[in-house]
């Protein structure tokens, strides 16, 4: 099994550069918080928006009030793609709210976008540092990534890997074979999964197991900061259409499982397998094939399956009470 897996085996003494490319939502929004919150493991390099849970002028204007909320109106958002790179986009109101961030009370963000595409933002600020130096993370359709590649291929190929939420080796969360981040857009992330970059992969197996349960939502209120108050009205609002959907003891926390695993990697637990994406078939489009029982020699992703919830919370317990 893979345990942690962290970098290329060399022990960190400064800050992992990261860039956080996502779609704005709830659950992005932890994410960006936890990241954030720890500038002592993390530097976070820009942040990209791209259209998936509600349209990209939400995605980008969410992203803006998140990183304001944390105290950086310093640090870059980026606008990138509105649509996938074939299909129509179908976005996720229904889950996210009309706003894509309802139940945060955040403001309107007070500065503008940072100008440049996010696609070119993210080629320009991986070619600025040396070979192996920058994590991807991915929360949304991989559009703004899978353009990257095919825009500079070599550029993207000195990422030191990335990280993303998508995908699924049972269930799917949009149609029973596929996941919504990689549903959206299934030719991007098929041109990611064939990249050549090293990939962690957090799925629905993997975020089902770090449920937003009642008691866990009142630390959450309890950590008493603002950014405390403005996640917990998040999960809270996020969670109500999983708990529904899938069991009254919470909803699954997605997105910010691929931030905890860069703080933490041992809360996690994997296997390096081979992945393929489904495109064609109306079927099943977006799913996510993993060779979990390690048939084919060629590996592209560690799939992480299983996680420890409890450190997980106790890890963003501690996020919220540095951000204040
Ligand atoms: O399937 C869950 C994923 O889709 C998460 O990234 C959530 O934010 C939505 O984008
Ligand atoms: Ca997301």
């Amino acid at each position: 099994m893979v345990g942690g897996v962290t970098d290329r085996g060399t022990a960190r003494m400064s800050p992992r550069p990261v860039i956080i490319d996502c779609d704005p939502g709830q659950d992005d929004a932890v994410a960006l918080v936890m990241a954030l919150a720890r500038p002592d493991a993390i530097e976070v390099l820009a942040v990209t928006a791209v259209g998936g849970n509600v349209p990209l002028r939400l995605t980008e204007r969410n992203a803006r009030r998140v990183v304001e909320l944390c105290g950086r109106p310093d640090l870059p958002v980026h606008a990138g793609c509105a649509a996938p790179l074939i299909v129509p986009l179908e976005t996720a109101e229904y889950v996210h709210g009309e706003t894509g961030l309802d139940g945060s009370g955040l403001p309107d963000p007070e500065r503008p976008l940072t100008s440049g595409h996010a696609v070119d933002a993210m080629i320009d600020l991986i070619e600025a540092r040396p070979e192996g130096a920058v994590t991807l993370v991915a929360t949304g359709p991989l559009t703004n990534v899978a353009l990257a590649f095919a825009k500079a291929p070599a550029v993207m190929r000195r990422l030191e890997r990335i990280v993303l939420m998508g995908g699924a080796l049972e269930l799917g969360n949009v149609t029973p074979a596929a996941e919504f981040n990689v549903y959206v857009d299934p030719h991007a992330a098929r041109m990611v999964f064939q990249g050549g970059v090293p990939i962690t992969m957090f799925g629905l197996d993997v975020t089902h197991k770090v449920l937003v349960t009642d008691a866990r939502l009142r630390r959450v209120r309890e950590a008493g900061t603002g950014a405390a108050a403005a996640i917990h009205g998040m999960m809270e609002f996020a969670a109500r259409y999983d708990r529904e959907r899938y069991s009254a003891e919470g909803g699954p926390l997605h997105d910010p499982c691929t931030i905890a695993w860069l703080l933490q990697p041992d809360l996690f637990r994997g296997r390096e397998c081979r992945v393929e994406i489904e495109t064609d078939s109306p079927l099943t489009r977006g799913m996510t094939v993993v060779d979990w029982l390690g048939r084919a020699p060629e590996k592209n992703a560690a799939v992480m399956r299983d996680a420890d919830a409890d450190g997980f919370f106790d890890l963003l317990d501690d996020c919220l009470k540095r951000l204040g």
